[in-house]
């Protein structure tokens, strides 16, 4: 039987139950041959912007015989995805920014019935930041260990609401920072990042504005990370 990897998994385990999926950037299409062969999705779209990993993609439905479930299809995001194909898609195994533009490309996502799954491996607060100014709503947020690295994953959905939100929420959002000591290994992680981002620019007045806003960011931070140990 296919075993994802602890990051892979982790996303898997927020994709709706019953749901067609579309797996953006598959590569080697685990993560949709896994929710096909597990009974946890009826039928999926694995997509790549590349005609390499697609092969790949191909070799891994052929080795599970799930020509008949699986469609593969050359895409740069979602352009060539179309809005019933897929009710949740998965996008793993990028950058925020890329996934930031993919999402914004797909006016479609903008219906409450579509289900977002995103891993971002670096900027995720790009994507949090896109999500909460463009009326997605970030419902869950998970961490998971892979390799000794920590990695997280986002589930949202579009609901109109654009709401206020705290200076540092864009680098911690929905992570279980009281219950899960990887979750709060992330946020630390965040915060040392901010905390050398800021000491690179303190005496630059050309940054000024970055400056106030990352020091507003560390100190909510700070504070929500002290509350969460206390
Ligand atoms: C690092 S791999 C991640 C593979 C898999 N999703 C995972 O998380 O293990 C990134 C994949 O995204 C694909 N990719 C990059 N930019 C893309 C885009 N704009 N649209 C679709 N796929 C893209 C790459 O070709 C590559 O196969």
């Amino acid at each position: 039987m296919l075993k994802l990897s602890p990051r892979l998994q982790m996303a898997a385990d927020m994709v709706r139950c019953g749901k067609t999926v579309c797996d953006v950037g598959t590569d080697h299409a685990y993560l949709p041959s896994y929710l096909i062969l597990n009974g946890i999705c009826p039928k999926a779209t694995a997509s790549d912007i590349g005609e390499g990993p697609l092969e790949n993609a191909a070799k891994t439905v052929s080795a599970y015989n799930l020509n008949n479930k699986i469609f593969l299809c050359l895409s740069d995001g979602l352009w060539n995805i179309g809005e019933n194909d897929a009710d949740d898609i998965v996008i793993c195994g990028m950058g925020g920014e890329l996934m930031v533009r993919i999402i914004d490309e797909t006016p479609w996502l903008k219906n409450p019935a579509k289900h977002l799954v995103c891993q971002p491996m670096s900027h995720a607060e790009d994507l949090r930041r896109f999500f909460v100014e463009n009326g997605f709503s970030i419902d869950k947020e998970t961490a998971c260990e892979d390799s000794g690295r920590v990695y997280i994953a986002i589930s949202a959905y579009y609901t109109g609401n654009k709401a206020e939100y705290p200076p540092g929420f864009v680098y911690y959002g929905r992570l279980p920072v009281r219950t899960d000591a990887l979750a709060r290994r992330y946020v630390k992680k965040q915060a040392q990042r901010i905390k050398n981002r800021i000491c690179g620019i303190e005496n630059n007045k050309d940054y000024s504005a970055e400056y106030n806003s990352l020091t507003e960011a560390l100190e909510d931070i700070e504070r929500m990370l002290e509350n969460a140990d206390g």
